[in-house]
């Protein structure tokens, strides 16, 4: 699927201004100026999710699920299974680790589990940045700066935890990318996603890139568990609650993962869990089908890395929403003079306004919207009006609201797939639904959304039994339980 890249092309001219401190802008010629208010209407009606369009992205999101088991490449949603097949059960004791590389943060963390009396004893973890260059660079740049963190932060754990002779630390490695897996501790990176552009990895067991690096850096720890972040949220949220089936992920990119019946999955021909059940990763970013899309989004799509992919994801994640809503009102401005006559220069740099600089502006209740008005004159170098400040949060909570209410009926897409397949039949009981990422963690009115959709898709009864709940940095956890349900070595010390 791609889109045509469209051009609203508006003849400008750029006025130079020396004077420090005054935002630059530059003059749109319009032969008539439209009020600003009709393109408000348009935008609002092109994200519109009312109930028939929920429903219908519920229903084809479920029926690719089940194409997608059916066989490999059956429809956009690659349902990999992730070689999960038993969950923590509380059991898990020794000292594990766990890295974390999903998007810009890359996380590496020690964990002490203690077994079902003292459950996780202790937990310690260092979080860098990614160099932007490595988003861009080779993977062996990747992988080393990965291995280096990790060496630094292994030689601090002293000499207080025992390994025995002979052993190695174990460790529970989250790549968030669509990842082939081969087992539990192996799998082929397919593509990139979320801005990243590394070459030489796509096509390669990204458990082997990681022990080269180890190697190079003389560093003697072994891969026990390779997972995908949604399904270290499962895996971390379920060590706690029974009841967990699905976990979502609604950060920089999204996914979604779930626990289903082995016998329920065609293209596992044959293969076998002493549990019957695996985690399968439904890698839904890649879901296309009915979404509500506007000329920005095209044009967004068009312009990315990976134009005609993770349309899904480009519609409702953290690292889209940003600069959908900048493309609305760099239109605003440049066709409605949204900030009077001028343009403000710094609105048409990609990615200057980013997910969290909306949230923010949403959190204004103040009655002149004075951190909306600092934002924009920080961030974009616009002096505001209260006019146009409302406007903005208008278009701010226009994408939010088509993100949460998609992502609402995505998670009820998922539901009934697994309400639909009567063995499992999970309407009726507490379903929970675990959730992170930032977007989930820091925009409330996104939380509010998603919830909404939820209850107006299943109604007031069905939805009282769907519990969708925060499980912070569960996948760092859940990756380390995973490294212990994997474990080659007994650990009772
Ligand atoms: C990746 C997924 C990941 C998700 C959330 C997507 O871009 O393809 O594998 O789970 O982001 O981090």
């Amino acid at each position: 699927m791609s889109f045509a890249a469209t051009t609203t092309a508006t003849p400008l001219f750029r006025i130079k201004r020396s004077t420090r401190g005054v935002p630059r802008t530059r003059m749109a010629v319009r032969s008539s100026t439209i009020s600003v208010a009709p393109m408000l209407t348009k935008l609002q009606s092109d994200c519109a999710t009312p109930l028939p369009v929920l429903l219908h992205v519920a229903d084809s999101m479920s029926t690719d699920m089940h194409a997608g088991l059916a066989v490999d490449g059956g429809s956009d949603l690659k349902m990999i299974l992730s070689y999960v097949d038993s969950l923590p059960t509380g059991n898990e004791k020794g000292l594990f680790y766990a890295l974390d590389l999903g998007g810009t943060n890359f996380r590496v963390l020690r964990v002490q589990l203690g077994g079902k009396e003292e459950r996780v004893i202790a937990t310690e973890f260092e979080q860098v940045t990614i160099p932007e260059k490595l988003m861009f660079g080779t993977s062996e740049e990747l992988f080393d700066f990965i291995a280096s963190v990790l060496a630094n932060f292994a030689q601090q754990e002293g000499g207080k935890f025992h390994l025995p002779p002979g052993r190695k630390r174990e460790i529970g490695f989250t790549f968030s990318f669509p990842v082939k897996q081969t087992s539990i501790d192996s799998g082929i990176l397919m593509k990139w996603t979320k801005g990243f552009a590394v070459s030489g990895t796509a096509g390669k067991d990204v458990v082997a890139c990681l022990n080269e690096a180890m190697d190079r850096k003389g560093l003697d720890m072994r891969v026990s568990a390779l997972v995908n972040d949604a399904v270290g949220t499962l895996a971390g949220a379920r060590y706690w609650d029974d009841d967990v089936v699905v976990a979502v992920i609604l950060g920089t990119g999204t996914n979604a993962c779930y626990v289903e019946r082995m016998d329920a999955i065609p293209k596992m021909q044959g293969k076998f869990s002493p549990s019957g059940r695996t985690i399968v990763n439904l890698e839904w970013g890649a879901f296309s089908k009915g979404l509500p899309l506007t000329v920005f989004d095209r044009d967004m799509d068009a312009a990315s890395i990976n134009p005609g992919e993770q349309i899904f994801e480009k519609t409702i994640s953290g690292m889209y929403l940003g600069e959908i809503a900048r493309r609305a009102l760099l239109n605003m401005a440049e066709e409605g003079a949204l900030f009077g006559e001028s343009v403000p220069e710094k609105l048409s740099m990609p990615f200057i306004l980013v997910t969290p600089h909306l949230s923010a502006m949403q959190q204004d209740n103040a009655d002149d919207l004075q951190t909306v008005g600092s934002i924009l004159y920080d961030v974009v170098g616009v002096e505001s009006n209260l006019n146009s400040r409302k406007i903005v949060i208008e278009v701010c909570d226009t994408i939010v609201k088509r993100a949460g209410r998609l992502a609402g009926a995505g998670i009820v897409g998922i539901l009934q797939k697994l309400g639909k397949d009567s063995k499992s039949a999970i309407f009726g009981k507490r379903t929970v639904v675990a959730m992170d990422g930032g977007l989930y963690e820091r925009y409330p009115q996104c939380r509010r959304y998603i919830k909404e959709a939820v209850a107006e898709l299943l109604g007031p009864e069905t939805s009282q039994n769907i519990v969708i709940e925060h499980s912070k940095d569960g996948s760092g956890i859940g990756a380390a339980l995973l490294a212990a349900t994997n474990s080659q070595y007994d650990h009772d010390y």
